[in-house]
């Protein structure tokens, strides 16, 4: 996965490509170029790294020229330096691609054999060398045509020419591209985030089609090379800022912003005088719902976890989770009275959007609840339930991971209330106490210095396990996520029960381990476990909201959350753990925004 932005102007385009590519950075930060025409010739600047020290190089030697195209990258074929970095140039054209060239290996030994040189190991210079081919005998637009006929795999691409100094070509192929439009001024970005400071008003391209724009004006065409027109759709505003502000990093912000995105999203599902949750137009009616399929990746795939509990415990439906990436290949019997939801932060991860497309190719309708609505996924699916959690830049998600447990407690008390799977009391009480749940969040950031000292626990530890049981699991794992992601250090999440079946054997004298035990049906049984840690010598850091507790001798550290209600423990347990890893990376001088080797949208396979 990588960024790709492509600037079209009657005036220098570099310092705009530059701010967009610093916004696309979330998609990969290995290494940053651009490119731009200059007097009929290819100006191409590259570093390795982040985008930050591609504008030194700017500064010292500035690139002049009213077309250019940039990009981040996140390297898949070829190491990350500079040779690999795009755009991958020839004499006659440059090439910024987002995806992977699945026959690239094929290709390039086709383009050997006649002769032809390669200056990377990356998949993408295949592109850059089939349309300089294809340019001896045709024009931009059949060249590029004639090139992706050739291409296997997925690819969003943006291409400049030496000799036609005034076009920027796109195509896509599963990965995501939107035009953005100005007054003498367009645009290729791999989202609408990166042209946001430029343009409201946007297009998406489609599988298969292609763009080609100049200063005045953009044309569409369809898979076939025949022109098309396209919808232009005005882009939401979004209340919340795309900069740091007061915090030192975004994820600390994301994570203090936590009790007003998670109030924004409340005040967007519930109806505040009648206690009731506007969710209307069920793509399928509630009645008929033979079993909920939830799927996503990553932290997204740690709230479809949690929400099986949610939704076992208040409904009388079947769960099942999956992760979108052993979704997509598995051989499965789709069920057009199954509600298949796909959860997605971004809404642009290829595997969640590849699971969805298959649920569409069997006829199947689709639920997602996201947090970008202009994204792939959502635009795509038949039914969306936003997140509202405003635009989320840390790596290391946080708030949308809030949103997504928020979105999804809410559609299971709406669904169990209107199957009559809970009764009208009981259903009015839930929605009560979830308005609590601001106040109650707000309270657990408040706990930051309490955290900041369990954290100290981490620095020499060879690795850390998170335990719990129930709905408490899912958040175990959740935190071992945030710290292996953000830390480097090596943390297991496990349930508590399935610690004697092998896990235990990890334990030794000093290593930290969290348990999770919020006064529900599991805190007896998972205290027991916890013993079982404590009689091998793991320091337990401990996690509760049962007041009566007392901390004894044997745990090295308690914290203590609001108790709302039981089913919403697993959201108030998050904070603690989100704050630990952020300090423990602090502490361990990790990049607590763009940890290393990860990237924010997962664009490729
Ligand atoms: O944008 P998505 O929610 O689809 O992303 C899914 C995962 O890539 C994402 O949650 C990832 O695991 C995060 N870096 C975790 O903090």
């Amino acid at each position: 996965m990588c960024g790709i932005i492509g600037i079209a102007s009657n005036k220098p385009v570099s310092i705009n490509i530059i701010n967009s590519l610093k916004k696309l950075e979330y998609r990969g930060y290995d290494s940053a170029g651009i490119a731009t025409l200059t007097d009929n010739t290819i100006n191409e600047k590259k570093c390795s790294g982040r985008v930050e020290e591609l504008e030194k190089i700017l500064f010292k030697t500035p690139s002049n020229g009213n077309i250019g195209i940039g990009h981040v990258r996140w390297a898949t074929h070829g190491v990350p330096n500079i040779t690999n970095a795009h755009p991958h140039s020839s004499e006659q054209v440059s090439v910024v691609h987002n995806g992977i060239i699945e026959n690239s290996d094929e290709i390039k030994k086709e383009l050997k054999a006649k002769g032809i040189k390669f200056k990377s190991q990356t998949d993408t210079e295949v592109v850059t060398l089939l349309i300089t081919e294809a340019l001896k005998e045709n024009k931009p637009l059949e060249s590029v045509f004639k090139t992706l006929k050739k291409l296997k795999g997925s690819f969003a691409l943006g291409i400049i020419f030496k000799n036609f100094s005034n076009i920027i070509i796109g195509a896509r192929r599963g990965s995501p591209l939107a035009v953005g439009y100005s007054k003498e001024e367009n645009y290729i970005g791999s989202d609408s985030y990166a042209l946001k400071s430029m343009t409201n008003k946007i297009s998406y391209l489609e599988d298969g089609e292609l763009c080609l724009l100049t200063k005045d004006e953009v044309s569409f065409y369809d898979e076939r090379l025949k022109k098309i027109n396209k919808k232009i759709l005005t882009l939401s505003e979004n209340g919340s800022s795309a900069d740091k502000g007061e915090y030192k990093h975004f994820m600390v912000k994301e994570i203090f912003e936590q009790p007003d995105t998670v109030k924004e999203c409340i005040e967007e599902y519930v109806d505040s005088s009648k206690k009731n949750i506007n969710i209307l137009n069920f793509p399928i009616d509630p009645q008929k719902i033979n079993k909920i399929i939830l799927i996503g990746c990553g932290t997204a795939y740690n709230s479809c976890l949690t929400a099986k509990y949610w939704f076992e415990e208040l409904t009388s439906i079947d769960v099942e989770i999956d992760i979108a990436s052993e979704f997509r290949y598995r051989n499965l019997k789709f069920n057009a009275k199954n509600l298949y939801i796909f959860v997605s932060q971004s809404g642009e991860t290829a595997d969640t959007a590849a699971a969805l497309d298959i649920c569409k190719k069997n006829n199947i309708k689709t639920c997602s609840v996201v947090n970008v609505i202009e994204s792939t996924i959502a635009r795509n699916s038949d039914w969306v339930l936003p997140i509202h959690a405003g635009i989320e830049i840390g790596v290391a998600s946080t708030k949308a991971f809030l949103g997504q447990l928020t979105v999804l407690y809410i559609l299971c008390l709406k669904l169990a209330f209107v199957r009559k799977d809970i009764d009208e009391k009981t259903y009015v009480k839930h929605v009560t106490n979830l308005k609590k749940l601001p106040d109650a969040i707000k309270k657990c950031i408040k706990s930051e210095n309490n955290v900041q000292l369990m954290a100290k626990e981490f620095i020499s530890a060879k690795g850390s396990m998170f335990l719990g049981r129930g709905p408490s699991f899912p958040i175990a794992l959740e935190g071992a996520l945030k710290l292996k992601e953000l830390s480097y250090l090596h943390a297991e999440g496990y349930p508590a029960g399935e610690m004697k079946h092998g896990p235990l054997a990890l334990i030794e004298e000093g290593l930290p381990v969290i348990v999770l035990a919020p006064m529900d049906k599991y805190f007896e049984k998972t205290i027991s476990n916890m013993q079982e840690v404590i009689a091998r010598g793991g320091k337990i850091l401990f996690i509760t909201d049962n007041k009566k507790e007392s901390l004894n001798e044997n745990i090295r550290f308690g914290l203590r959350v609001p108790h709302i209600d039981n089913l919403l423990s697993p959201i108030l347990l998050t904070l603690p753990l989100q704050m630990l890893a952020y300090h423990v990376a602090l502490l361990k001088n990790c990049d607590v925004d763009k940890p290393r080797n990860l990237a924010k949208s997962v664009t490729v396979e």
